[in-house]
């Protein structure tokens, strides 16, 4: 069974990253979804994909440049839709309260470059207070923040991104000794190679982002487990 991931919940309906997205793709019944995760200058996890919030409100700076009080009063809504006016950026824990606990979660860890010391420790806390330590993927492009918690937990599946084409990313993963269960590779390059090998290695493949029908289908043909999808079509999919 393919397993879609809705990309910062339903995107193309609500702003990206906020609760009436993640609502949204819960009520079209996604089975499971991605979410980035970043900290505020007071060591609050929020939920948002950039560092910075100029693409959703051209007077606002980076994140990590804000406490959370500050950030509640950032409107992100507006640059989307009027109707959103007022939206901000939820906490990892908002997010958490909306999301029933048969979706499957993929928290990605936003640590480039590394300005969030502890997010890792943040984020297992914070799963662990809400208990959602199960049916959870946490994944990142900084492969030490992977490293980073399986040392504070080793039993929580990882999955490894991979932004370019490297050289054997299965056998890297592997050499890695990490508890890696997935791979998460840019759509572009995936073929049905890299499909076959990281599958012989024994990983899940669930590459990003793939909007379109026809490159999804073919993606399913090349043996894929899943896919980040911003297409509704896409991410309610079950094949
Ligand atoms: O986790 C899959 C995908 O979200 C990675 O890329 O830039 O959308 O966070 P990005
Ligand atoms: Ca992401």
């Amino acid at each position: 069974m393919v397993l879609n991931f809705a990309h910062r919940g339903s995107l193309t309906e609500a702003p990206e990253n906020t609760l009436p997205a993640f609502q949204l793709a819960i009520e079209h019944g996604v089975k499971a979804i991605e979410l980035d995760v970043q900290l505020t200058k007071d060591g609050h996890l929020v939920v948002c994909h950039d560092h910075k919030l100029t693409r959703f409100n051209k007077h606002a700076g980076l994140i990590k440049d804000y406490t959370l009080e500050e950030i509640k009063q950032i409107d992100i809504g507006s640059s989307f839709h009027e109707k959103y006016k007022g939206v901000v950026l939820p906490t990892l824990s908002e997010v958490l309260e909306v999301c029933p606990k048969d979706l499957l979660l993929n928290i990605e860890v936003k640590n480039i470059p590394v300005i969030y010391q502890g997010i890792e420790k943040k984020l297992i806390d914070c799963l662990r207070e809400h208990e959602r330590l199960s049916n959870v993927i946490l994944s990142s492009f900084d492969h030490v923040a992977l490293k980073n918690i399986q040392e504070i937990d080793p039993s929580i599946p990882l999955g490894m991104l991979f932004y370019y084409r490297i050289l054997n990313p299965w056998e890297y993963a592997k050499q890695s000794g990490l508890n890696i269960t997935s791979i998460h590779p840019n759509n572009v390059y995936t073929d049905k190679e890299f499909v076959r090998e990281c599958k012989a290695f024994g990983y899940n493949v669930y590459p990003y982002t793939v909007n379109d029908m026809e490159r999804y289908e073919q993606l399913v043909e090349y043996g894929v487990d899943g896919a980040f999808s911003n297409n509704p079509e896409i991410f309610v999919r079950e094949n």
